[in-house]
């Protein structure tokens, strides 16, 4: 755990954050181990910005893994750096009960399920009619 909030620190140095100055990390471990960082990428036309978060699970589901067990995000604030809405929606999809851990400026994290984060999320089995 120790290595992937250490990776989550290290990915802000990549964020691309011209816009806010606001750097963030995220480090994604999947069900078989593997390790995926992110960064957030802004861009001119704002809404284009991608998220660490997101970042770090295309890069993942680019490779083949899917089957998410954690992540950790480190922002650039002293505050707890949480998933925006966007992002535990995205996530969501691949896995509702894997660990979201936040860190603060200090180093500290806290830990929920995606599911806690987002109570009534909206997934495949939303859309089932019963028909
Ligand atoms: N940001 C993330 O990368 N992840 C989050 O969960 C919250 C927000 C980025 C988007 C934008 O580049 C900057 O932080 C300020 O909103």
């Amino acid at each position: 755990m120790e290595k992937l909030k250490d990776l989550a620190k290290a990915m802000k140095e990549h964020s691309y954050c011209a816009y806010s100055r606001f750097a963030v990390g995220a480090a994604l471990e999947c069900e078989d181990g593997s390790v995926f960082g992110g960064c957030n990428v802004e861009n001119a036309s704002y809404g284009l910005t991608i998220c660490a978060e997101r970042t770090a699970a295309v890069k993942a589901i680019s490779e083949g893994k899917k089957n998410f067990r954690r992540i950790v995000i480190s922002g650039s604030g002293d505050d707890f750096c949480y998933p925006c809405g966007a992002c535990r929606q995205f996530l969501y999809e691949f896995n509702p009960d894997m660990e979201v851990i936040s860190l603060n400026g200090k180093g500290e994290s806290k830990s929920a399920l995606l599911r806690e984060l987002l109570p009534c999320g909206f997934g495949a089995e939303s859309m089932e009619t019963g028909k």
